[in-house]
Order: C-alpha cells, then sequence, then structure tokens
C-alpha cells in the first residue's frame, strides 16, 4: 500500500513541473503509456492471488485515472490561453500611420531634383540677416525687414525664404564649375489668414552654368512640374516680377486642363554681382511654395488643413505612397 501512496506523490509533484504541451505528453506515457510505470503495475497483476489483485487492481486504477485527469486538466488550460492569444474576435482599432501630404510631396520632389542632377543643401532655419537679406541686395529699407513682415530674434531672422541657402552653397565653394542645387525648407512670414500660414515651405534651386538663360530655366520648369503633377498636359506662362536678387525676375503660372492659370512661383537669373562675389558668371534660380503646389496636386482647398493634425483628413492620404 505504502507504495501506492509514494506513486500518488510521485505523479502530483511530477505533474507540478509540466509547463508544455511536449512535457505533459511525456508526463502521460511516463505512468499510462505502453511500457508506463502503472502499466507495468497492471501486467504484474496475473502473478498476485485473487484477493491482492483485486486491491491493487483498485488502487493502479485510482492512479491511472489521477494521471489521465490530470493530463486533461493541463490541455484545457492549454487550449484556453492559446485561444486568448488567437482570440481575432475582439474588434481592434488598427492605429495605422500614414505619411502627411506634405512630405510625399518632399519625397517625390528629392527624387526629381536628384533625377536632374541638384545637390541637396539644407541651410538652418533660424538665419543670419546677412544670408537672408544682405547678401541678396535686400535692404534695411525692404519692406520684408520689416517686424511687421518678419519674425527677429536677438540677433537672427526667422528665414523669409530659402534664397539664404543659395548664398551659403556659394560661399562654401564646394561646388565649381557648372552645378545645381537645391534645398527644401520651413520659412517664416507674419501672415496668417485663410490662405497663409506663419511658417511655410519653399523649395529653392539654381543652376549656376553657362548656357542659364530664360529659355532654359522656362524649359526646366516646365519639365519639373510635369513630372511633379504627373500631367505632361500642363503648360506655363512668364510674367515679369521683381526680385532684388534676380534680373530679369519673372513670375511663373501654371495652367491645368481646366483653362485656369495658377502662379505658383517666383523665379529669374541670378544677379551678377551676387555671381562676381563668388566667382561666378551666370546662373538661375528659382522659388516655389510647397503648401502651394501640394494643394493643387491633392485637390486640398484649405492650407490649414496641413497643420490641423485632424487623423481622418490625414488618413485620405494614407493610400499614396
Ligand atoms: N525667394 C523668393 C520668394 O520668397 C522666390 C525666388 C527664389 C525668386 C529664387 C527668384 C529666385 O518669393
Amino acid at each position: 500500500m505504502n507504495e501506492f501512496i509514494q506513486l500518488q506523490d510521485q505523479i502530483t509533484k511530477e505533474f507540478k513541473t509540466v509547463d508544455s504541451a511536449n512535457q505533459a505528453n511525456h508526463f502521460k506515457s511516463k505512468f499510462i503509456g505502453k511500457n508506463g510505470i502503472l502499466t507495468e503495475l497492471l501486467n504484474q497483476l496475473k502473478h498476485l492471488d485473487a484477493e491482492s489483485k483485486k486491491k491493487h487492481g483498485y488502487e493502479i486504477n485510482k492512479l491511472k485515472n489521477l494521471v489521465t485527469s490530470l493530463y486533461s486538466s493541463f490541455n484545457e488550460n492549454l487550449d484556453q490561453s492559446e485561444s486568448i492569444q488567437t482570440d481575432y474576435s475582439i474588434p481592434v482599432y488598427v492605429n495605422k500611420g500614414s505619411l502627411h501630404p506634405l512630405t510625399l510631396a518632399i519625397k517625390q520632389i528629392h527624387e526629381i531634383m536628384q533625377n536632374f542632377g541638384f545637390m541637396y543643401e539644407l541651410g538652418p532655419s533660424v538665419e543670419d540677416t546677412y544670408y537672408n537679406f544682405d547678401a541678396l541686395n535686400i535692404d534695411h529699407n525692404h519692406p520684408s525687414r520689416d517686424a511687421k513682415e518678419t519674425f527677429f530674434t536677438a540677433n537672427n531672422v526667422l528665414r523669409t525664404h530659402t534664397t539664404a541657402v543659395q548664398i551659403r552653397a556659394l560661399e562654401s565653394q564646394k561646388y565649381t564649375n557648372n552645378f545645381r542645387v537645391y534645398s527644401i525648407g520651413d520659412v517664416y512670414r507674419r501672415d496668417d489668414d485663410a490662405t497663409h500660414l506663419p511658417m511655410f515651405h519653399q523649395i529653392e534651386g539654381f543652376v549656376i552654368d553657362e548656357e542659364a538663360s530664360i529659355a532654359t530655366l522656362k524649359y526646366f520648369l516646365l519639365n519639373f512640374l510635369r513630372k511633379f503633377f504627373e500631367n505632361d498636359n500642363i503648360s506655363i506662362r512668364l510674367r515679369p516680377g521683381y526680385f532684388p536678387f534676380t534680373e530679369p525676375s519673372v513670375e511663373v503660372d501654371v495652367k491645368f486642363e481646366n483653362g485656369k492659370w495658377l502662379e505658383i512661383l517666383g523665379a529669374g537669373i541670378i544677379r551678377k554681382n551676387i555671381l562676381s562675389s563668388y566667382g561666378h558668371k551666370n546662373g538661375f534660380a528659382f522659388g516655389i511654395g510647397l503648401e502651394r503646389i501640394t494643394m493643387i496636386k491633392f485637390g486640398i482647398n484649405n492650407m490649414r488643413n496641413f497643420v490641423t493634425n485632424d487623423y481622418p483628413w490625414l488618413q485620405n492620404y494614407s493610400s499614396r505612397r
């Protein structure tokens, strides 16, 4: 009898160490498998007298039932914990992010500009007034130097345009002979109404090349815009404009199938006094408003949508790459 009490101890002890389906199977066959301990004991019964056979048989079967019920209780728990892990019936809010339309546009512009052989320059958002104004012929009486128009810090300015990057790139003397440089970045002006944000973005590009002219500028811009809008049917027109750092200067409008002209950028031939300071002779430059062309491209009619962080609105662009 003692033997059966010991066996029962062994069974319950060993069951406590079982923590995988594999171990549970092993536990079961160790006791009641073909060569299991309890199976062996049952086989031995035939050597006993009738009285002992009955008693032992009873005890062994009790232990067999113990093993079986422990084994199945383990599997039941296992099933339950597995079904919790894989319960697809609970509604899940899949908080999958998507790229902001301005980010999508920036990615595409990097691709286009690099295919056109332009080198990227970053430039700081908080800019020295020298690069933002003086080096670009913007003198002290220019309206953009007024605190009503522009954000000044103690000694600097939140850049009002990415044209400042042109001067930094030229000054660095990193580029020699014919070259093309572009920048994409945040710019700041004291404008805040339905169609203006105090912070927006510009794409700046300039080409130093003896062939640079209004004609090559127009050719480049037309191709850039056709790529950006993924539309070969657009046309552009150049109107005379004024910038202190280009001469001649132009304002560029774009026309889509609907026949309406939309102004989207400023450009021109870089002034000789700027170029000659850095040992160059000829070049063109342009500055494009990123928000404006992105709104046109995606049919966005309120510029404020870019900054209100409205999740469902942002999701509209999640299918774009
Ligand atoms: N910097 C000008 C602006 O902010 C755009 C421009 C860039 C014009 C380069 C000419 C050449 O409007």
